[in-house]
């Protein structure tokens, strides 16, 4: 019988987004100003649509200002820029998030690179970047997803990680080094490893927070984890699934859960547990642009 932790992401963002709405009503009667997020969305990628929709649905939970604006997949990037141009502008909008991937013809790092850093709550601009990097993570934009495992990290270490092995699986520029730089920021000794490690089960026993954000399904099995680790899985892997004789896709993470509970002192569960503080630490960002915008402290 396993005694680990699964962690539940779904109801610590529940948790601070009841927060946030509290701080958001009190923004909104100190100083008359309703945080406002505007979500750009390129084409019509199912999967890009359904993130986008729980984007603007949790912003309308939260009282948030929520616009959408949907644009052809075939639409010029100048036509994008200029949108961007306008949001930059629009003082009733704190947050402009351009929902990736995009068309091939559009180039991400123009369409990303144009947005505001103040209104960066994606934190992809490069001074945001560069702000977390230098260990400015206060100062910064922190990408969501990583700000959201750092949190659920805290909750199970503590927020002092001195003489902690970190191992991080992947290196995009959304999640592995962005949860590298927050990592190392909170004094943990901090591995990159990626498709090209060698002895990358080896290097993954070493450590006592596993973040795998690689999108290969239940990869990391259970005797490439060290006993007590906290292991988080950020991969969204659809895959087939036998149920009742009937083939059937269901969502399954990067980690194999059901071997890596048993050795484990936590495990974060796909779905229901990085996916829902994702959303939240977007909603979180927003929150502290206006509050910034209002003369108020992040
Ligand atoms: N597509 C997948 N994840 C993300 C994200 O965090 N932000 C944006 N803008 N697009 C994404």
């Amino acid at each position: 019988m396993t005694t680990a932790i699964r962690i539940d992401g779904k109801a610590k963002a529940a948790e601070l987004s009841k927060e946030i709405t509290a701080r958001s009503e009190a923004l909104l009667r100190d100083h008359g100003i309703r945080p406002g997020l505007a979500v750009v969305i390129v084409g019509e990628d199912p999967a890009s649509q359904v993130y986008v929709r729980n984007k603007q649905r949790t912003a309308e939970a939260c009282g948030f200002h929520s616009v959408r604006h949907s644009l052809a997949e075939d639409v010029p990037q100048a036509e994008v820029l200029a949108l961007i141009d306008e949001l930059n502008r629009d003082d009733a909008i704190h947050g402009i998030l351009v929902q990736l991937p995009l068309p091939d013809h559009l180039d991400e790092q123009t369409v990303t690179q144009s947005i505001l850093p103040v209104k960066d709550v994606d934190g992809f601009h490069y001074v945001n970047i560069g702000k977390l990097t230098a260990g400015h993570v206060d100062d910064a934009f922190v990408p969501c997803t990583p700000a959201g495992i750092m949190l659920l990290i805290e909750d199970q270490v503590g927020a002092d990680l001195s003489g902690l092995n970190a191992v991080v699986i992947g290196r995009s520029n959304i999640v592995g080094k962005p949860m590298a730089s927050l990592l190392l920021a909170a004094n943990a000794t901090v591995t990159i490893s990626h498709s090209r490690t060698r002895d990358l089960a080896g290097v993954v026993r070493g450590a006592d927070i596993v973040v795998a954000a690689v999108g290969r399904a239940n990869m990391v099995r259970g005797d490439w984890i060290k006993p007590g680790a906290v292991v988080i899985d950020v991969g969204i892997n659809r895959i087939e699934a036998e149920v009742d004789g009937e083939t059937k896709t269901r969502l399954t993470g990067d980690v194999a859960f059901d071997e890596a509970i048993e050795v484990a002192a936590a495990v974060t569960p796909v779905p229901g547990g990085v996916g829902p503080m994702t959303i939240t630490m977007l909603m979180s960002n927003t929150l502290r642009s206006a509050r910034l915008a209002a003369g108020e402290g992040g």
